[in-house]
């Protein structure tokens, strides 16, 4: 049995901890420590006292007196690069969560960390590791799709105002109060799967792709530093047009779970493009075949958890390696570096109800800019 330390049991972590106590023995995992100083806030605190599991303030406190084959950390972004070093350090391979930091500096840094201690780390991009998705990226790679020609994502994700308020309000901020980059927005946290997707299904394997920003919009009408709503476009290092919008200022009937179409020149991929099968993972092939991959779930925590472990075994692959989600910080930290300031929507169309923030038209705006894969111009855009 693998002992596991989890720094982080609310939020996101709490999932870990249902998981690990629910199906870990038959993975060959035993949660044997916790690392978080409010775990006693965590949803899953009852569940934590009654199988006793030994809770510290920190991963040093644990490491004192126990060890940990495997470590995940699943806190906020500012504490990634200190834990991930404290962990791998400590001897354990490490299982961290998306996005890897808030810099392109910190995230090399933690990849420095790794080679120079010899562990492993996976990161926790789940839809990467779901088994409907690897069929997908086995097929495009061995090119039974032939060459990728265009790729396109859209999610519109309604968020109150606690969502952006949550747990030691680093949601949507730009620093932590130590100078640490966070840079959390949109794109980093509830929706970066979707864009991280498009990087790894286009590099090969499972490193992807490296990707240029081209423009974008961004906008934020939630009390923010960084962004609520973006649209984006960029190129593949192999010239692939690369398109993105999502928003969080949508009302709850505008929501749009995620959807996309990636073309390729004898096929074109869709995802939950069907109203019927909000999951549905398709491709629609040239001659008339169908190829139905089925649901693909991007929800299931449990599903990185065995294929992480047997890649610390050495007994699998890296289905989300270090270098694969360092694009996806480089890709945003390049829009950072285009402008440091993103803007508020107009005031005349932001629309407060208790708990929540929207901007009146921005969906349809998406929406268009997704049908059409283009920016809006700049009068359409309303900031
Ligand atoms: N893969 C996914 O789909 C997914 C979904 C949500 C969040 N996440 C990621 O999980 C991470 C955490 O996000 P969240 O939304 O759960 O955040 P959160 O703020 O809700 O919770 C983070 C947890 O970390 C704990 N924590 C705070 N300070 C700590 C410290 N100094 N040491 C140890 N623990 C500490 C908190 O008490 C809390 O239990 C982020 O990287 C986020 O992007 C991933």
């Amino acid at each position: 049995m693998k002992k596991v330390l989890l720094v982080g049991c609310g939020g996101y972590g709490a999932g870990y901890v249902e998981e690990l106590l629910a199906r870990g023995e038959s993975l060959g995992l035993r949660l044997s420590g916790i690392a978080d100083p409010y775990a006693g806030q965590s949803r899953v605190k009852d569940l934590i006292l009654e199988n006793r599991i030994p809770v510290f303030d920190t991963p040093e406190a644990y490491y004192a007196g126990n060890q940990a084959e495997i470590a995940i950390v699943s806190t906020p972004i500012p504490l990634h690069r200190r834990q991930a070093e404290e962990v791998m350090r400590s001897g354990s391979d490490l299982l961290l969560e998306k996005p890897v930091a808030g810099s392109v500096r910190d995230a090399e840094a933690i990849l420095r960390t790794r080679d120079e201690t010899g562990k492993k780390l996976t990161v926790g991009f789940q839809w990467c590791f779901n088994p409907e998705m690897l069929a997908l990226k086995r097929d495009v790679d061995g090119g039974r799709f032939g060459k990728l020609l265009s790729m396109k994502a859209m999610v519109l994700w309604p968020r109150d105002i606690a969502y952006f308020n949550r747990g030691t309000r680093w949601a949507g901020k730009k620093y932590a109060a130590d100078g640490t980059a966070i840079f959390d927005s949109i794109a980093s946290n509830a929706t970066a799967h979707y864009l991280f997707n498009m990087l790894w299904l286009a590099g090969k394997g499972y490193g992807a792709a490296d990707a240029r920003l081209l423009d974008f919009r961004a906008g934020r009408a939630n009390d923010v530093e960084t962004f609520d709503t973006v649209i984006l476009r960029a190129e593949t290092g192999e010239g692939v047009p690369l398109f993105f919008a999502a928003s969080h200022a949508v009302k709850a009937e505008e929501r749009q779970d995620p959807v996309f179409i990636y073309r390729f020149e004898k096929a074109t991929v869709t995802f939950g493009e069907i109203a019927e099968r909000p999951t549905a993972l398709l491709a629609h092939l040239s001659g008339g075949e169908t190829v139905d991959y089925g649901d693909s779930d991007n929800n299931g925590l449990g599903q990185k958890l065995l294929p992480a472990a047997r890649y610390f075994a050495g007994e699998g692959e890296n289905f989300c390696p270090g270098e694969a989600a360092l694009k996806h910080v480089a890709l945003l930290e390049e829009m950072w570096r285009a402008t440091g300031e993103m803007p508020f929507f107009r005031k005349e169309l932001v629309e407060r109800t208790p708990g929540m923030v929207t901007v009146r038209g921005l969906a349809a705006i998406l929406r268009r800019s997704y049908e059409e894969a283009r920016l809006p111009g700049e009068a359409e855009w309303p900031v």
